[in-house]
């Protein structure tokens, strides 16, 4: 079966033919590519179309597609079995290797993905603190939580109202939206919400609504007002984590926060998230603390497993190695758009992280972005597309350079959007 008939067949057993919305490729004209195989920075497609690939799975594979040595380390874990529900050493082994490098963090607990990080930090906070309101800001995404499907009101600066059906009122009234950059609100929010405030979430790199890079001075400001008002900062590094040098952006910038959340690259492709931070914060969670949190597949042998090497395998060689190619990349790219018909383009780049966007203007808040961005998108993405280059498949979404995006594809990008 072709890709479109696959996806007719999808959409008879699946809502939307699809299991996480992005990849329905809403708004692009065009069919959902069933993904057969991939190898280093190539997938292929059941037609056998082969395309370079900066979606790879949206994050985790920083050294592409079936590096050979996690895929050795999944293959001995597997060996052993593939689930206990018991204490195993590969989580062990992986708590200790991330605990020693990153300096503010003293425990770790796993779980299955960015959603179930988020979470059992929202309720991590509020068991701390004893207060039930968390400020998020708009634009950043912290996965499909209730507390965190909420979207800024029409009213003053603070108020919410759900992005989703079936997230209750009460639970949109604890969670307050302030823009991105904006301190004075921020604030106001903490007082207009005197001891109220759990904590702030933030995704530091916010990169899921294009890549909207803030300043030292902003985070560091909401470093001081948490520290002011007695509220915990929570940094969301599900994809800045181990993507932009080791530690993300809290080890880059030096501003730490109270906890942090991790997925993607923490599992090297298996599902797997993580809250980290100070044992006398982690230790609120049960079984010693009052906190409750739970998962019959957290710290899976084989997610750790592949964790552990993709991890190692992080050293400060392979981040110099990445933001090499992710230079290099982005500016084949760009000159291509410039002279192709997308000269309105903008390439907007973060480390291994890049955009492309229909606007010259710099952009640090979701206020900012051009309307309707899938109806300029869809035709780079297509274009793209025919010529074996797969981009994230949402003018909204963000690519993703691994360390298999070498020299040679990086002439082999050249070649196919030239010709
Ligand atoms: C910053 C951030 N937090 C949380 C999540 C949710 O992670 P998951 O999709 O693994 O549930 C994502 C997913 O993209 C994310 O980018």
């Amino acid at each position: 079966m072709n890709n479109k008939e696959l996806f007719e067949k999808s959409l008879k057993y699946v809502p939307g033919g699809v299991h996480s919305p992005v990849r329905s490729f809403k708004g692009l004209h065009t069919t959902p590519r069933f993904i057969n195989r991939g190898k280093g920075a190539k997938i292929w497609d059941e037609e056998n179309k082969e395309y370079i690939d900066f979606c790879m799975s949206f994050g985790p594979l920083i050294h592409g597609h079936q590096d050979p040595e996690i895929k050795e380390a999944i293959i001995k874990a597997l060996e052993n079995g593939w689930t206990f529900g018991a204490c195993e050493k590969y989580s062990l082994e992986l708590a200790e290797y991330i605990i020693n490098k990153i300096c503010f963090i003293d425990q770790i607990r796993f779980v299955n993905s960015g959603t179930e990080a988020v979470m059992t930090a929202v309720r991590l906070a509020r068991g701390i603190t004893g207060r039930s309101k968390i400020i998020k800001f708009n634009g950043c995404y912290h996965g499909h939580l209730d507390a965190m499907l909420i979207k800024a009101g029409s009213g003053l600066a603070g108020t919410a109202e759900a992005s989703s059906k079936g997230v209750t009122e009460k639970q949109a009234g604890d969670t307050l939206i302030c823009e991105l950059g904006n301190l004075e609100e921020v604030e106001k929010c903490f007082m207009d919400h005197k001891d109220q405030i759990a904590a702030i979430f933030i995704e530091p790199l916010p990169a899921n609504n294009g890549l909207l890079v803030q300043t030292n001075d902003f985070l560091k400001g909401l470093r001081d007002l948490c520290h002011k008002h007695n509220s915990l900062l929570v940094f969301d590094e599900v994809i800045s984590g181990f993507r932009i040098g080791f530690g993300g952006m809290a080890c880059k910038t030096g501003i730490h926060p109270d906890l942090v959340t991790y997925g993607k690259i923490i599992g090297g492709g298996m599902p797997v998230g993580a809250v980290a931070g100070p044992k006398k914060y982690m230790e609120y969670l049960a079984p010693l603390g009052p906190v409750y949190q739970a998962g019959t597949l957290s710290g899976n042998p084989v997610a750790m497993a592949a964790g552990l090497v993709n991890l190692k395998k992080l050293t400060p060689t392979a981040y110099e190695k990445l933001e090499k190619f992710s230079h290099s990349l982005s500016l084949i790219m760009k000159e291509w758009m410039e002279k192709n018909g997308f000269e309105d383009y903008q390439m907007i780049r973060y480390g291994s992280l890049f955009w492309p966007i229909s606007t010259h203007q710099k952009l640090s808040n979701i206020t900012e972005l051009p309307k309707n961005m899938n109806e300029r998108f869809y035709q780079l993405f297509e274009i793209m597309l025919n010529k074996g280059v797969y981009l994230a498949p949402n003018a909204y979404e963000v690519g993703f350079v691994s360390l298999s995006h070498d020299e040679k594809i990086q002439s082999e990008l050249k070649e196919r959007l030239w010709t």
